[in-house]
């Protein structure tokens, strides 16, 4: 029987770009989508850029640009990442949509009128200069516990305390530098302790719709009675303007928070499908909905999916998802993706070096239905593919397609003999047990056993050695069934593996002149079937395609917010470099006392036409620096920015004042000058060596 199924990937963010982190959901998603296809399933597969908050506001501010604008630019990225993996979406879409708008607002109206919201008034921290209320995460400023400088409001990545931004000593606004204020404001709460009794019986799985069993892995089961254990907080859903978002109805100023309306984004891209295909919307999400529902999503976003999104949906009327499906997290080379490594490797810069199906093939030989990590190690990477993926499956093709061509006319014998056609049964008798790992998100086992299978028909092939028949009179029968048999394992390793290498299989199809793979065709065997010429199907990566990337990424820094002082400057100009100055001895290199420093304050020097006179914070003591890069910076850009200076520099007496030290700077000057950035984590006052 057809199954109705609805599946999601979690919304990427508006504000950074595809990584191969982000891949490993997107792949995992479009290969039980597509498996779900194949096996003649109505499964709908829709996704959304998230648009709103206030770092893409600011981040539109910064370009110049409208937010709509940065956002048009964003999901044209976006979607030709996505589509250059091989990602279908039945439809991509936007959480800034009229469909969402209606969506997020009519819930929140439903939820007020069932008495679950409550306004409160919080005290908040405030920039007075940019007058906004400041995210945590654009609040810095010492850690009340272990005393480290430039920590965020919301925890300290030094000692890893958590704690309310108010509680931040000396605390500076990351957006403009100055010193919050407290400001009182009303919010909107949502009541998320009342729906304890529900969330646990929907955890249970009392709420099933179209899909029985309870909706989480028990790793994550076992998560969510924790917080129950600590207690449900209700849930802060309002924001002040300015802010990118919906307005609540009936009170003005008061903006939804982003993370309210970016799980609606998944029914308001569906609703949009609807609309395109005359697709029934309340057949999907109203409360008496039989279809299935499914959220594929990073363990890191458990807290907003496992609670907050089903409460919101079953108490504004609205059926609750099925099932989370939640993914651990990407490593490469065993260690959190890192820029100054070169394994934060985005998208576009794999798809500028290496085929997308390789990535697919490698995360599927990898997932699996738990939340754990997975770590793609670049040279592991390399060598399952070369190995398995062209020297094992395509080999199969290669090494027996010419035969069929050359002397049989490029036609599959009538028949097989009993041995072939026992272990063609072999390859058929395997397709239910090969459906029953995709179905339950097993790809790293399936990936074995078809690859298992692979060996047999190589094994096959080398113990016939039709290249040897080839050479002796009066064994074409012979030859013509051996290699007939082999295209047959060919096809229907294929066919198990087209959810995993679409493309890949369009050339297969397209080589063995059959109709699109699905499910059922593992039944077949074709005989007496007019075949096309094989061309070269993949090939093998070489190690340069690797380094060329992890260089590639090694020198871009997608993601920092100081990402825009980049763009500014444009591209350095190619400069003829000065030669190397003269070798020196570790000696005299240690002499110079370099250390790490914040831009506490900078500032432009009235009758200077290229210094800025800056404020450096090198660990509890200050120095006055004047530094000749008016011409490449704004004083507001460089605030709260690390950089690196020689510290035991003489001061030097100027017009101006007394310089206390020198900031490092790269280029030939004008424009074309960059201070030197530390990688995060690095602290005022480390010593550089
Ligand atoms: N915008 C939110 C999701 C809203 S859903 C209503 C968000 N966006 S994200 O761009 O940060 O992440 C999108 C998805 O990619 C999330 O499910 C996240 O867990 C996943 N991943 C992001 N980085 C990842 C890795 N390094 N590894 C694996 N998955 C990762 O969260
Ligand atoms: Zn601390």
């Amino acid at each position: 029987m057809s199954r109705k199924i609805l599946v999601t990937s979690a919304l990427p963010y508006a504000n950074g770009s595809i990584h191969l982190g982000h891949l490993v959901e997107y792949i995992q998603t479009d290969i039980w989508v597509r498996f779900q296809k194949m096996r003649g399933h109505d499964c709908q597969y829709v996704c959304a850029d998230d648009t709103h908050g206030t770092p893409i506001m600011l981040r539109a501010e910064q370009e110049g640009i409208t937010p709509e604008a940065l956002l048009e630019k964003m999901t044209a990225e976006h979607q030709a990442d996505f589509a250059g993996f091989n990602i279908e979406f039945d439809n991509y879409y936007s959480t800034n949509s009229d469909e969402n708008k209606e969506l997020a607002q009519g819930m929140y109206r439903r939820l007020r009128d069932k008495g679950l919201i409550e306004t409160r008034t919080i005290e908040q921290l405030y920039d007075p200069e940019k007058q906004m209320f400041l995210p945590d995460r654009f609040i810095k400023g010492e850690c009340p516990k272990c005393h480290a400088k430039d920590q965020y409001g919301d925890a300290c990545e030094v000692c890893g305390t958590t704690y309310d931004p108010t509680e931040l000593i000396n605390p500076f606004s990351a957006v403009s530098g100055a010193t919050p204020i407290k400001k009182e404001s009303e919010h909107y709460f949502f009541k998320l302790g009342e729906c304890e009794t529900f969330l646990k019986a929907w955890l249970g799985g009392e709420h099933q719709h179209g899909a029985g069993g309870q909706p989480l892995q028990t790793e994550m089961d076992n998560k969510i009675r924790e917080w129950f254990d600590s207690g449900l907080k209700d849930w802060d859903i309002s924001r002040d303007a300015p802010y990118f978002g919906f307005e609540i109805p009936d009170a003005p100023g008061k903006y939804l928070y982003v993370w309210l309306d970016a799980p609606v984004g998944y029914m308001a891209s569906f609703k949009n499908l609807c609309d395109k295909k005359g697709l029934d919307f309340f057949e999907y999400w109203g409360k008496e909905s039989k279809t299935e529902v499914y959220h594929f999503i990073g363990k890191d976003i458990l807290y907003f999916h496992a609670l907050f999104w089903p409460a919101t949906l079953h108490f504004s009327d609205y059926r609750t998802p099925d099932k989370l499906f939640v993914h651990g997290f990407l490593t490469v080379n065993g260690q959190k993706m890192s820029k100054s490594r070169g394994t934060f490797i985005t998208a576009r810069s794999y798809l500028n070096h290496l085929e997308p199906e390789y990535l697919r093939y490698y995360y599927a030989a990898k997932l699996t239905d738990r939340v754990e990590d997975i770590d793609l190690n670049l040279d592991d990477f390399v060598s399952r593919v070369n190995s398995n993926l062209v020297g094992k499956y395509v080999n199969i093709a290669s090494r027996t397609a010419g035969f069929i061509k050359k002397k049989f006319d490029g036609k599959l014998s009538q028949q097989l003999d009993e041995e072939q056609t026992a272990l063609i049964s072999r390859f058929q008798a395997a397709a239910n047990d090969i459906a029953d790992l995709y179905e339950k998100r097993q790809f790293s086992e399936a990936i074995k056993m078809i690859m298992a299978l692979a060996d047999k028909a190589n094994e096959y092939i080398s113990d016939k050695a039709p290249w040897e028949l080839a050479k002796q009179e009066g064994s074409d029968d012979a030859l013509h069934m051996i290699c007939s048999a082999s295209i047959n394992m060919f096809r229907l390793l294929t066919l198990y593996l087209k959810p995993v290498l679409p493309k890949l299989t369009e050339k297969v199809e397209a080589f063995l002149n059959i109709e699109p793979l699905v499910w059922d065709d593992a039944a077949l065997i074709l005989t007496d079937h007019a075949i096309n010429k094989f061309n070269h199907l993949a090939k093998r990566i070489e190690q340069p395609q690797i380094d060329t990337m992890v260089a590639e990424n090694m020198q871009t820094e997608p993601q920092k917010p100081e990402a825009h002082s980049q763009t500014r400057h444009g591209e350095a100009q190619q400069h003829d470099n000065p030669p190397i100055a003269d070798t020196i001895n570790i000696d005299d290199f240690t002499k110079v006392d370099l250390r790490i420093a914040r831009i506490v304050k900078a500032q432009h020097v009235e009758g200077a036409d290229k210094l800025l006179q800056l404020t450096l914070d090198i660990g509890g003591e200050s120095r006055n620096v004047f530094a000749g890069i008016k011409s490449a910076y704004n004083p507001e850009d460089l605030e709260g920015k690390m950089t690196v200076m020689v510290a035991n520099l003489a001061p030097r007496k100027m017009k101006f004042g007394v310089s206390e030290g020198m900031v490092l700077a790269a280029g030939p000057g004008g424009k074309d000058l960059f201070i030197l950035n530390p990688d995060e984590g690095a602290k005022p006052g480390m010593k550089v060596k």
